[in-house]
Parts: structure tokens; sequence; C-alpha cells
């Protein structure tokens, strides 16, 4: 199958690259080649190399830093999706695209089915919001994957930052009025990896799905776990860490956050006929993989 991965560079995309690449002639064009806020190259890009399937993984994905580059936040996540959609319509390529937990406002106390109401509570959430309604809107054939506190074995994730801090201070303070469901890029990568290999969206299953490990926990339970894996695998080279369980007024941010984001995976275990792993095993996966990877000479 000839695919067009987008945001190929990315954590999501590197994980989704490695694995796709195994049985799937996959074209990555890095966001130079292929800047996403700039539509008529994007079109050309698409009709001219005709994938089967178009792969997004790329998104403006700084959310702090949305609340002031609104302009670039929404042409990325929102317009784009239109752009990209009708292109694929334009060649009859089908869509996979990802968007987040951040749509929800975060007052629900059990996780969020996909008929749930959205309410971002900032930029980021609205922009990736706007991008799901133009794709559907678009008329392609598309998956639209909600994914929540995505981390992986590469790219810029909570896990890489507390593995580097645990060898770095003695305390760290970790925001613990959170909820939500850490969801590792390798574990998805595999199942939509089986998946991708024997279907692709067609028109009667095209729509959202929701996407994440199970079980939900906080921030504060994320980098507890991050800290026994790390133990378990020898990963912590110097003394002793300790983690510190804070709210989240006593960690401004530019960006509001969902106090509650766990989502349901009901729909997606039952249309692909898949378990999604417990977030705490898929971590402990991934951090196995950490300490065995070959170090750099
Ligand atoms: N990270 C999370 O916790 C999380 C949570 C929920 C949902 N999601 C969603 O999951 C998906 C994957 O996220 P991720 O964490 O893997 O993202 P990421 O690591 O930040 O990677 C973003 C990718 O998008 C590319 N990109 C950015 N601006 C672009 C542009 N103007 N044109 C083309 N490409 C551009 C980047 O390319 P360069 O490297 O060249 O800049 C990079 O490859 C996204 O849809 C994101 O919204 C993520």
């Amino acid at each position: 199958m000839h695919i067009l991965l987008l945001g190929g560079s990315g954590q999501l995309g590197t994980a989704l690259q490695a694995t796709f690449s195994n049985w799937a002639n996959v074209v990555a064009p890095s966001s130079t080649t292929l800047n996403l806020e700039n539509p008529q190259n994007v079109h050309n890009f698409i009709t001219q190399t005709r994938p089967e399937l178009i792969i997004n993984a790329a998104a403006y994905t700084a959310v702090d830093k949305a609340e002031t580059d609104i302009h670039a936040a929404f042409a990325i996540n929102g317009e784009s999706l239109e752009t990209i959609g009708k292109a694929a319509v334009a060649i009859n390529a089908s869509v996979v695209h990802f968007s987040t937990d951040y749509i929800f406002d975060g007052t629900a106390d059990t996780p969020y089915s996909e008929t749930a109401t959205p309410g971002p509570l900032n930029i980021y959430g609205h922009s990736k919001l706007l991008g799901e309604k133009k794709l559907l809107d678009s008329g392609a054939t598309a998956w639209i994957f909600r994914v929540s506190w995505l981390y992986g074995a590469s790219g810029r994730n909570f896990l890489l930052t507390m593995l580097r801090l645990f060898n770095e201070r003695t305390k760290i303070n970790v925001v613990d009025d959170q909820v939500g469901t850490p969801t590792s890029t390798e574990a998805m990568a595999h199942i939509l990896s089986d998946i991708l290999q024997h279907t692709r969206p067609q028109p009667h299953d095209a729509g959202i799905y929701h996407l994440t490990c199970k079980g939900q926990t906080t921030w504060f339970g994320f980098a507890s776990a991050c800290l026994k894996s790390a133990k378990t695998h020898d990963l912590i080279c110097g003394g002793n860490v300790t983690l510190h369980p804070i709210s989240s007024e006593a960690y401004p941010l530019a960006a509001r956050r969902p106090k509650y984001s766990a989502l349901s995976n009901e729909k997606f275990e039952a249309k692909f006929n898949v378990k999604m792993p417990e977030w705490s095993c898929a971590l402990d996966n991934t951090v196995s993989l950490i300490a065995h990877r070959p170090t750099a000479e």
C-alpha cells in the first residue's frame, strides 16, 4: 500500500513510520517539504503523489504557545484538514487523522464517549476540534482517532522529560489534579498497523473513535509509575529523587487544561475487535524499549 505520512518526524509519526514501513511503501515528507500552512502545496503534493492512504500525524502541539500563536494553530490543526480531505476525495484516498482529549472541558467524571459534547478550554483544543469538523465536512472517508497524553521512546514527551529529571533533581513537583490516560505511541502504532494491513476507512465505518490506553491517572500518578519503571529497568543513575503532588494552581500555564479527560475506548475496541493495554503495562513496555535500545558510540 502507498501511504503518505504527514508529521513523520513527530513522536507519533516516528512510531507509525517504524511499524508501517514493514509492510507498506511510506512516504513521509518533512514539514519544510510539505508545510500544512501552504494549502496549494499540500493539494498539489497529494494529487500528484496519489497515495491510497493519507495518515496525518502532523499538528501544532505546543499547547501553551498556541494561546498567542493563534493563526498558525488554526491553520495547521484546523484549516489544513479541509485541504487534506478535499485532495483525498479527488484521488479516492482515505484518511487517518488524530485529534485530542483536549476538545473536552473536563467537567465529566466518567470516560467521555464519542458522542459527548465538546467544549475546548484552550486554543489548541478549539483548533483541533475545527480540524475534525473540516475533515468530516470535506466528504473524505476518514477515521479520526482522538488520542490522549501521548508519550513514546522518542520525541518530546512527559516520560522522556521525567527520565531526564530523575537523574538531574532530588525533588520534582507534579500536578495531581488533572486526570487522563497516558497512551504509548508504540502501542498505538502496533494496533493501527495490524488494523490497516487488513482494512482501510470505508464510508460505512468512517468517523470519530477514541483511541487511548485503558485506565486513568493524574500526571503525578503517571510520574510515579515512570519512576517505578525506571528503577525496575535500571535507568536511575544518581541518588534518590522524590515526587511531590501539587495543584494546577501551583503550576500556572498559559493554556487551561481539562481536569478530567479520560476517553472511553468501547467503540474502538468493539469495531476493531482489539483490547487496548492498561496504561501502566504500556508504559513499562516503552521504558523497557528505552532501557534496551543500543546506545550511540
Ligand atoms: N502529544 C500529546 O500528548 C497529544 C495528545 C493528544 C493528541 N495529540 C495529537 O496526536 C497527534 C500526534 O502528536 P505528536 O505528539 O506526535 O506531535 P509532535 O511530536 O509535536 O509532532 C508534530 C509533527 O507535526 C509536524 N508539523 C508541525 N507543524 C507543521 C506544519 N506547519 N506543516 C507540516 N508539518 C508540521 C512536525 O514537524 P517538524 O518536526 O518538522 O516541526 C512533527 O512532525 C497530533 O494530531 C496531536 O494533536 C497529541
